[in-house]
Order: C-alpha cells, then sequence, then structure tokens
C-alpha cells in the first residue's frame, strides 16, 4: 500500500458492515461533534500497552483479554464494572501465581459496542429489520424505529465508555487492586463454587508470602507493583467514522494514534486486505489484533502483516486466532510455520469463543465450556509442535452470574440458559466459567513456561 494514508483516507477503500444511516448530514454532524470531545486514552499509554505485548510476544508474559461481546446501555453500571474487574483480578491472580507468569490485563471494555452481523437484515414473524448492529448503532428492540440507525447513539457510547474507564482507572490504581486484598476480589456467587476452595487456598498461599516478605523488612506499601495494576482497554475498530474522529496526533512524537481505547482490533469479516477497515488500522501507532478464522490464507496473512507491521515491531500485531476446537488443528499450523519462515514477530492470542457457537436444543444461542476449552488446548498443543509460544486468550465474558454458556464446573444444562440469559449478542462466560478456565489454563501455561525455560521472575507484576 504505498499510498499516503490519513486518519480520512479509508473513505476511498470499499468498506464492509456499514449501518445504513438515514440522514447522512446528522451522521457528519455528530462525527465532527466527537472529533472535537477529549481523548479516551493517551498516546503513551498505548505505547506502554505495545511495550508489554512486545514481552509477551518475546514469551515473557501472557496475555489476558476478555469482556463483553457487546456492552450495552443497559447494562451499564457501577456493580458490573467493579464486578467484571474483580473477576478479571482473580483470573490473573491465578495465572501469575499458578503459572508464575506476569499477566497482561486487556479489557474488551470502554468501547466495544459496534458488531458486525452475518445478515443485514433479520426476520421474525414474517417482518424483516435491519440487524442489531450493537448500541453505539441502533437499538436491539425489533421494531422499525428501535433498529433505525441513529449517529447520536455513538455520543452515548463514549459518555459511557468515559464512565466506564473513569472507574477502572480508580479501580487499578486507587488501591482496590492491592495484592493484600486478593482474598476479597471473590465475588459472592462464586464463594460457594467447585473452584472457590482452590481459590482461597491460592490467596492464603499469596498472604502468607506477602507476610513473611514483611517480616523479613520489606515495605510493601512501597511498591507500587503490588499496590496497583494496570489495566488496559480495547473494542473492534468496526464503526470507522467514529474512529476516525478520535484519531489524534500525539504531540511528543507526531505521530497518529487510535484514542478511543488502548488497543483496537480487526475483526475477522472485516480484514480484507484492500479494504477501509485495514487501510485505517495501517496508519495508527497503537498496537493492534487481528483476527484469523478458518477462510485465512498464510499469504494472505503475511500481505497483511507487512501492510500492518512493515517494521516488524513486537508487540504492534496480535493474531487471535478463532477457527473452532474441531478446526484449529488444521488451520493455524499452516498460519504459524508461515509466520515463523518469513521471520515475522506477532503474539499468537486464541479466541476459543466465536468458533464455538451452536444454536441449542432449546434455541439460544450458546457455547459448550468443553469447546471452549478444546479450542484452547489445542491452541497450546500447536504451538508446542511448531516451537512456538502461546501468548494469550480472547474471551467473552462477565463478572454476572449470568447463564449462556453451557458446561463448566457447575454443569450449566441447556434447560439453565433460560434463566439468566442476558447478553445482547454472544453468550459470554460467567464469572465461575471464567476462573475454572483461568485455572485450567494455568496448568497449560505451567508446562509452556516450563518447556521456555524462562526465568521465574514473575512475582511482581501481577
Ligand atoms: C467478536 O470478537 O465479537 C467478533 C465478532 O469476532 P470475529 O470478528 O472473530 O467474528
Ligand atoms: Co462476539
Amino acid at each position: 500500500m504505498p499510498e499516503r494514508w490519513t486518519p480520512d483516507s479509508w473513505r476511498k477503500k470499499p468498506v464492509m458492515q456499514v449501518p445504513d444511516y438515514p440522514d447522512l448530514q446528522a451522521l457528519a454532524d455528530v462525527e465532527k461533534q466527537l472529533a472535537t470531545f477529549p481523548p479516551l486514552v493517551f498516546a503513551g499509554e498505548a505505547r506502554n500497552l505495545k511495550k508489554q505485548l512486545a514481552r509477551v510476544a518475546n514469551g515473557e508474559a501472557f496475555l489476558l483479554q476478555g469482556g463483553d461481546c457487546a456492552e450495552s446501555f443497559a447494562e451499564h453500571g457501577a456493580n458490573n464494572i467493579r464486578d467484571f474487574f474483580r473477576m478479571f483480578l482473580q483470573m490473573a491472580v491465578v495465572l501469575t501465581y499458578a503459572a508464575a507468569s506476569p499477566v497482561v490485563k486487556v479489557g474488551r471494555i470502554a468501547g466495544q459496542f459496534a458488531k458486525p452481523r452475518s445478515s443485514p437484515m433479520e426476520k421474525r414473524d414474517g417482518k424483516e429489520l435491519p440487524s442489531y448492529r450493537g448500541d453505539i448503532i441502533n437499538d436491539i428492540a425489533f421494531t422499525d424505529e428501535a433498529r433505525r440507525p441513529d449517529p447520536r447513539r455513538q455520543v452515548e457510547a463514549y459518555r459511557q465508555s468515559a464512565a466506564t474507564l473513569n472507574l477502572l482507572r480508580a479501580f487499578a490504581q486507587g488501591g482496590y487492586a492491592n495484592l493484600a486484598s486478593v482474598r476479597q476480589w471473590m465475588l459472592g456467587f462464586v464463594k460457594d463454587s467447585p473452584q472457590s476452595r482452590a481459590y482461597v487456598e491460592l490467596s492464603d498461599r499469596i498472604s502468607e508470602a506477602l507476610g513473611f516478605m514483611q517480616a523479613c523488612g520489606l515495605d510493601l506499601e512501597s511498591h507500587p507493583e503490588l499496590r496497583t495494576t494496570e489495566f488496559y482497554t480495547s473494542h473492534e475498530a468496526l464503526l470507522l467514522g467514529y474512529e476516525e474522529a478520535f484519531t489524534r496526533i500525539d504531540s511528543t512524537t507526531g505521530d497518529w494514534y487510535a484514542t478511543s481505547g488502548h488497543m483496537i482490533w480487526i475483526g475477522d469479516r472485516t480484514r480484507q486486505f484492500d479494504h477501509a477497515h485495514i487501510e485505517y488500522a495501517r496508519g495508527i501507532k497503537n498496537p493492534i489484533g487481528l483476527k484469523c478464522g478458518p477462510s485465512l490464507k498464510p499469504d494472505d496473512l503475511l500481505r497483511l502483516i507487512d501492510a500492518l507491521n512493515p517494521d516488524n515491531e513486537a508487540g504492534r500485531l496480535t493474531l487471535i486466532g478463532r477457527f473452532g476446537a474441531d478446526k484449529v488443528g488444521d488451520h493455524l499450523p499452516a498460519l504459524v510455520r508461515a509466520v515463523k519462515r518469513e521471520g515475522r514477530v506477532v503474539l499468537w492470542s486464541c479466541d476459543p469463543m466465536h468458533g464455538n457457537t451452536i444454536t441449542s436444543a432449546s434455541g439460544y444461542k450458546t457455547r459448550p465450556f468443553d469447546l471452549i476449552l478444546k479450542e484452547v488446548r489445542a491452541f497450546f498443543d500447536v504451538h508446542q509442535a511448531e516451537g512456538t509460544y502461546a501468548g494469550g486468550v480472547h474471551l467473552e465474558m462477565t463478572g454476572a452470574n449470568v447463564t449462556e454458556c453451557t458446561g463448566g464446573a457447575r454443569a450449566i444444562s441447556d434447560a439453565d440458559l433460560n434463566d439468566r440469559y442476558h447478553t445482547v449478542c454472544d453468550p459470554r462466560l460467567n464469572a465461575e466459567q471464567a476462573i475454572d478456565l483461568a485455572f485450567l489454563l494455568a496448568e497449560l501455561l505451567k508446562k509452556e513456561r516450563i518447556a521456555h525455560a524462562k526465568p521465574l521472575s514473575a512475582v511482581a507484576g501481577l
């Protein structure tokens, strides 16, 4: 792509998944207004995340990325954000402690609103309406009015992202994430769960270790890495007009950054090499994710890597495989080999959610926990066989006690799905299932880290 890049150069390219806004002038007015709003994140923070991801690409840490499939205006509230953050900390501490690996924490949050759809229209009882594309675009209710894309929703999504991020920053830096509180992070409804004993044991051992260090004269209060944590945000950069409005020049380097979130990714449906989404992503300096599904061929992947990471910078590009438990073994090895052969530095992550969605007998869109785990295991196996590093996972999960995915330690059944099925898009792991998965992941990661024989320098830096 030799042409000059500008924040709006994507507008000259073919673009997929665009909402059909009835009033283009109203859309342009909103985009103009958004461009005057304060950035949500700063370039320096995105650069820090890139450094952390470079460590992961180098086999020295693990990436935990996850959150809602789609944030919603209705579910926005302090308790939901707090419970999500607690669950995230629990998962991270399990991985850090059990696998002795630093964990880079990236939420699908504070901007994860726009959804790609397989079909632009939805039919119900003979009536056809535009598909729901996420709260930043239209409303989920099945009426003409609700489904009409409304640009003012972008302002609402921005305000919600700012409020969410504000609380996350307070939780991460204001004392909530203090390792001394490891026991308190446990969510009420997880307390009587099958794996709560394992978590209590682990938190007791951490508390003991902290007590020991203190007794040895170490002043824990003077170590910010024990009292605070780094937490980053990410979302799919799907709605490019919104992204363009938040694309700003960093005054210290003169480079362009997306300031709508620390990391953005390109979805599996919008990664065409010569199309708008790749054009947009190539020009910003943030860390970028690229979803890789079964239709991606090794040569196409290499061309995308050329476009997105021409300088072969570690931490810039995370490849997020989402093949399905039964397909990952057929597709991932060829991609890994091609990337390795060409000497490209990438972070390999596994999204075990989007290739494992099924419709249950009762008609719910669900994901069996066993298939999710199977894809994760296969991901680690492939990397072990190829001599590469399985660097992270990308999950859809919530801190709430929902029943959307089947299975897990408490064996949610098809019949249970009806109890608390709240997602506005794809089914999420609930907190118990997510922590369950973290324990299983820790085992896989521990084996991998022993095989890679990296020094165990992980205790700090949770
Ligand atoms: C998603 O992450 O919610 C998503 C739509 O994923 P994919 O692009 O991999 O289908
Ligand atoms: Co999803």
